[in-house]
């Protein structure tokens, strides 16, 4: 099959058709990035790793180290336009290095498949949130009653599983449709509106009395708070949040047209991703003190605040039902990105449709999910290394996987690829590209092999 593709990579075409503009691509990256991570994550792990200092490590991480592994990962994709382990593998040896390099494509895929088996256990929980909020379970309702919908909700692994189930089948379904028509149609208007119902649920933080309260806690660092462990999880965190580390950007890159600016559409993309997740956590802390809740809440934390706060809200029932649709959506657009490197390998390796490698990658997915199905309820005792079988995937892909595969990655970028190639792909050699450069060489691959020396305690304290 490479034979068959012309050796100047600027000819190359992709094998699943192209984005129809710049905005398009831009759209979908965002679509990914916004997603769970944002609403749902970020504000918990914030919550357990004790606010501000942990905040400012992780906006440190997406600046210095999550902006330049992006950056890599489309530029990859664009000049490969094959799925992730292909088309290391095909700029392994191009650049006069090993086609070994699939290795890191791999990595991604294992990674997708293993974080979207318990993305989409979360995503189908936002779906069974989107019945319960329009049925008014939580109009009105005090802190005990909506803690005590979580808890029944978890507790019943019947129904976990069923909107697990509902939730991978909305996925396979967009994937199996493909690129063009299924990708493009649902990212438009998520982001804009999630953007929106962010800033209603803002309106109604500032007015619990507690706003000060929670942008302290969001803002004011309490380095006592930190230790290299909560550094790599925020590390891990950013890599989450913005989808990279795994190929999923690479994958998209692969279809984006010749003439885009890569520095311009991955600033767009981080932006809007940051302040998403920055908006949630300026939601979510008020309404946690307002209501002398535990910040440090784990999953469940959103499930709760929100509902609370909507239960309290003229208009609840319609606004939290609106809310709820929006995240389900958020959360469909990222998991549909986390499947996309697994199919587009399924499809060029195996010659198989679209329809019928998503339906298979779909599967898999599916069944390893119900490991975090059970993680809350029957399993729930069941724990080693970092807890549950939940808490072990997160961990496992998170703050081991994606940093790995972004160390690779820029790696890759900054040291295997010449220097012609990568200025080629990022629009010449100007003060972009020599920012870029030293960070992809320098800063990220350090910050991220030192983060995780330490945290493992490979490496010994100075003072
Ligand atoms: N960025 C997505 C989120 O924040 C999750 C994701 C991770 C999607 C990795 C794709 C790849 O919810």
């Amino acid at each position: 099959m490479l034979g068959k593709q012309p050796a100047d990579p600027a000819k190359r075409s992709s094998l699943h058709g192209h984005w129809s503009s710049r905005m398009a691509f831009i759209l979908a990256v965002t679509g990914s990035a916004v997603g769970l991570g944002n609403i749902w994550r970020f504000p918990y792990v914030v919550g357990e790793n004790g606010g501000g200092a942990f905040v400012l490590v992780y906006l440190a991480c997406v600046l210095v180290i999550g902006m330049p592994v992006m950056m890599s990962e489309i530029l990859i994709g664009r000049r490969g336009r094959r799925n992730p382990i292909a088309t290391m593998a095909l700029l392994g040896a191009e650049e006069g290095n090993s086609s070994r390099w699939s290795i890191v494509g791999a990595i991604g895929v294992i990674a997708g498949i293993l974080i979207l088996s318990y993305y989409a256990v979360i995503g189908g929980w936002t779906l069974a949130y989107i019945l319960k909020s329009g049925s008014g379970a939580f109009a009105d309702a005090g802190a005990d009653i909506v803690t005590g919908i979580r808890d029944d909700f978890l507790g019943s692994w019947t129904t976990v599983g069923l909107y697990h189930t509902i939730f991978m089948g909305l996925t396979i379904f967009v994937v199996a449709r493909g690129v063009e028509r299924g990708l493009e149609q649902a990212v438009r208007f998520m982001v804009p509106a999630l953007l929106l119902l962010m800033i209603v649920l803002l309106g109604y933080s500032i007015t619990t009395g507690y706003f000060g309260q929670g942008v302290s806690f969001l803002f004011t660092p309490d380095w006592s708070k930190l230790t290299w462990d909560t550094v790599l999880t925020a590390m891990g965190q950013a890599f989450f949040t913005l989808s990279i580390g795994m190929g999923a950007v690479m994958a998209y890159g692969a279809y984006l047209p010749e003439e885009t600016s890569i520095p311009g559409a991955a600033a767009a993309v981080a932006l809007s991703d940051t302040s998403i997740a920055l908006l949630a956590g300026l939601v979510i802390f008020p309404i946690v003190f307002a209501n002398g809740m535990d910040p440090a809440a784990g999953p469940g934390l959103v499930f709760i605040t929100l509902p609370l706060a909507f239960g309290q809200m003229p208009g609840g029932v319609f606004f939290a039902t609106i809310f709820f649709v929006l995240l389900t959506f958020a959360a469909w657009t990222s998991a549909i990105s986390l499947m996309e490197p697994a199919v587009a390998w399924i499809m060029e390796r195996l010659g198989r449709s679209r329809a019928q490698a998503a339906v298979m990658i779909g599967l898999l997915i599916w069944a390893v999910g119900f490991g975090t199905v059970l993680s809350f309820n029957v399993l729930a005792d069941v724990t080693f290394w970092r807890g549950t079988i939940f808490d072990n995937l997160d961990h496992l892909t998170l703050n081991i996987m994606l940093p790995l595969g972004g160390l690779l990655i820029v790696g890759f970028a900054g040291w295997v690829m010449c220097r012609n190639s990568t200025a080629d792909e990022l629009g010449g050699a100007g003060n972009v590209y020599r920012l870029w450069r030293f960070l992809a060489r320098v800063v990220a691959p350090i910050g991220i092999l030192f983060v995780f020396l330490k945290a493992v305690g490979l490496l010994p304290d100075l003072s």
